[in-house]
């Protein structure tokens, strides 16, 4: 018997790529092909990348660079080896791809997953690169099989896909086209088939997630209000979290949602993007700082314990000291349970890699340095300031010590904590007795295990 074809899938970028990998994963199962960490073991390469910012697009021709070799050691013991080059990176740039790194068989955008084992076929028989970028009419979430997730506690379900902002820095409303959104009952289904293999937590993914609009069982579009009150009806389900909204889609029904449904866990993350509103006006983002303070306190007055996340760019082109001073004010103001800091990048097609005034990168270092340092700080308090309570943790994983667990807090933090591995899938209600920047740990009170 030969032994069956593997497949090697690596991941860059956000977690909706996360979740298309594991898709595209299982896709490649129905055709034969058996998932491998190891690279040299492969006989298909799928990376599935991110054209974000430049340093995670130019890390994948590094990769190639390396995988090449590979594929030419297996050449030479007489194995075929074919590489795919997915995501947002394949969309963007297309034919490029396949200048820059020719001995790739196929490029496929996100858009084309669903065809991928017919296009690995297609690379293999005519033994020339492929390239497959177009946004096709068929729906790809429809064109999929249905899910067989891993038994996993948390898991990613996309729900929405691509964006309309067209905020000036972003590659987004180009690499996953204009926003689409799934239906309710599709959704409904597959939450279901992820509560029966085990799963507890759903993180509902979108790049512009809040903005969700997708066909309800009534034949209106639902808001995702709606659809999270229509998956907490599913038993199994414990923890609804979503991510990543844009301000000028926090709706009223959204926000009372974090009041009224305790299914939906008190975790915002809310990209501001920068302080100064001529910045933000520059960004194309359609809204002040002083915009996003009100919502954050009408945010607040709905759920006073909200723990609020963000993205922030430094050194957008034409950003002064003054603009950066804003830029931190506003962060002091709102106080971040976490956040992510970027140096601007300038990404080709975008309006705001045309702009004068490029900041330089040494400036660009200096104030992601100022900037991370007070969003640590805030961070580190934020974690401190949970020593003393007992939260309810979800246990999804062993820790690293043996007899240890690491679950998360409804405000999204990892916390350690002594318990048997019956406690995997289960809330425990646990005693904080330490923090530091990243994580918490405690002390497990409940006695009784989980579950029957
Ligand atoms: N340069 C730097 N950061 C960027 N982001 C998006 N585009 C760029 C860019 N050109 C950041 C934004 C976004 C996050 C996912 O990545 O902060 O919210
Ligand atoms: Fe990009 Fe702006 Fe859309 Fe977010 S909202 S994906 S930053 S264009």
């Amino acid at each position: 018997m030969t032994a069956p074809a593997k497949v090697y899938v690596r991941t860059f970028g956000c977690q909706m790529n996360v979740y298309d990998s594991e898709r595209m994963t299982e896709l490649l199962g129905r055709h034969g092909f058996a998932p491998t960490s190891t690279l040299e073991d492969a006989d298909v390469v799928v990376l599935n990348t991110c054209h974000i910012r430049e340093k995670a697009a130019e890390k994948v021709y590094s990769d190639l660079g390396r995988i090449r070799q590979i594929k030419a050691a297996r050449a030479s013991a007489g194995r075929q080896t074919l590489i795919a080059v997915a995501g947002c990176v394949a969309q963007a740039e297309g034919d490029e791809v396949l200048r820059r790194a020719p001995f790739v068989d196929l490029v496929v955008g996100p858009q084309s997953y669903h065809r991928l084992g017919d296009l690995l076929a297609r690379a293999k028989s005519e033994r020339r690169g492929i390239v497959d970028t177009g946004f096709p009419n068929e729906d790809k979430f429809a064109s999929l099989p249905q899910r067989t997730p891993p038994r996993a506690v948390t898991a990613f379900l996309s729900v929405q896909e691509g964006c309309d902002k067209f905020c000036s820095f972003c590659v987004v409303p180009y690499t996953r086209g204009s926003e689409f959104s799934r239906p309710v009952s599709d959704l409904e289904a597959e939450a279901r088939r992820l509560t029966e293999h085990g799963v507890r937590e759903i993180t509902l993914l979108g790049q512009n997630v809040n903005a969700y609009h997708g066909l309800g069982p009534d034949g209106h579009p639902w808001s995702l209000a709606r659809l999270i009150a229509r998956l907490a009806a599913v038993p199994d389900l414990t923890r609804i979290r979503y991510t990543t909204s844009h301000p000028r889609d926090m709706t009223e029904d959204l926000i009372s949602a974090h009041r009224d449904e305790p299914k939906l866990m008190p975790y915002l993350h809310l990209p501001f993007q920068a302080g100064a509103d001529r910045i933000l006006a520059a960004m194309n983002r359609k809204h002040t700082a002083a915009d996003y303070l009100a919502l954050v306190a009408r945010i607040r007055a709905a759920r006073p314990d909200m723990a609020l996340s963000t993205d922030i760019i430094v050194g957008f082109p034409g950003e002064t000291e003054c603009d950066f001073a804003a830029t931190l004010a506003l962060v002091a103001q709102v106080d971040f349970a976490q956040a992510y800091a970027f140096k601007f990048s300038p990404r080709p097609g975008t309006p705001a890699a045309a702009l004068r005034d490029q900041v330089e990168d040494r400036v660009k270092i200096e104030r992601l340095q100022r900037l991370q340092d007070l969003l640590g700080q805030q961070q580190t308090a934020f974690n401190s300031a949970c020593i003393g309570r007992t939260l309810p943790v979800l246990f999804a994983a062993e820790g690293r010590h043996p007899g240890q667990l690491v679950g998360r807090s409804p405000y999204l933090q990892a916390v350690h904590a002594a318990a048997d591995s019956s406690w995997l899938g289960g809330i425990g209600e646990v005693a904080i007795v330490g923090s530091g920047r990243n994580s918490l740990t405690g002390v497990l009170k409940s006695a009784q295990t989980p579950k029957a």
